[in-house]
């Protein structure tokens, strides 16, 4: 169970997305509400899965060079391919680490999974070591089935 707080975002997500009716604007008003949601989320965005490659979708944080990113690479990479969710505690411990920013610490990426196909995933890296917590986890899971059940009515 998430906490009240943790579920208002959930709740939040599925009420902002609703009203927009575009697959970029539904992610770029996630991107922005789970951004605002802590201050140690420091790049949070969506990954988009085209041709088996990850391309870069709307975020909000620093630009990044990871535009598009190949199943074999990355903690992106490796969360599409294991189709779960990945926290990393410390990043410069993990060699499988594409660096968007040299301030990034920690990182989760959790997959938007429509049934066993996975359309994308949702990445934040944040400056704090051990950022994200099993409550983080739980609620990007929960708002990666909100985003996932929009862009299904959507489409
Ligand atoms: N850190 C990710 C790459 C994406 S950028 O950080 C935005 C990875 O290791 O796959």
């Amino acid at each position: 169970m998430i906490d009240n707080k943790r579920q208002q975002l959930v709740d939040n997500i599925r009420i902002a997305i609703a009203q927009q009716h575009d697959k970029t604007d539904v992610l770029q008003a996630a991107a922005e509400l789970i951004n605002a949601f802590s201050e140690a989320f420091n790049w949070t965005g969506f990954y988009l899965m085209r041709e088996n490659v990850l391309e870069v979708g709307p975020y909000v944080g620093p630009r990044t060079e990871h535009v598009r990113i190949g199943l074999d690479k990355g903690i992106c990479g490796a969360a599409a391919l294991q189709k779960q969710s990945i926290i990393v505690d410390d990043v410069q411990a993990d060699p499988r680490f594409l660096a968007c920013a040299p301030t990034t610490r920690s990182e989760i990426v959790v997959p938007l999974l429509d049934g066993d196909t996975v359309l994308g995933e949702i990445d934040i890296d944040s400056d704090r070591p051990a950022c994200f917590t099993t409550q983080d986890r739980q609620m990007l899971e929960a708002i990666a089935d909100v985003v996932v059940m929009r862009l299904r009515e959507i489409r």
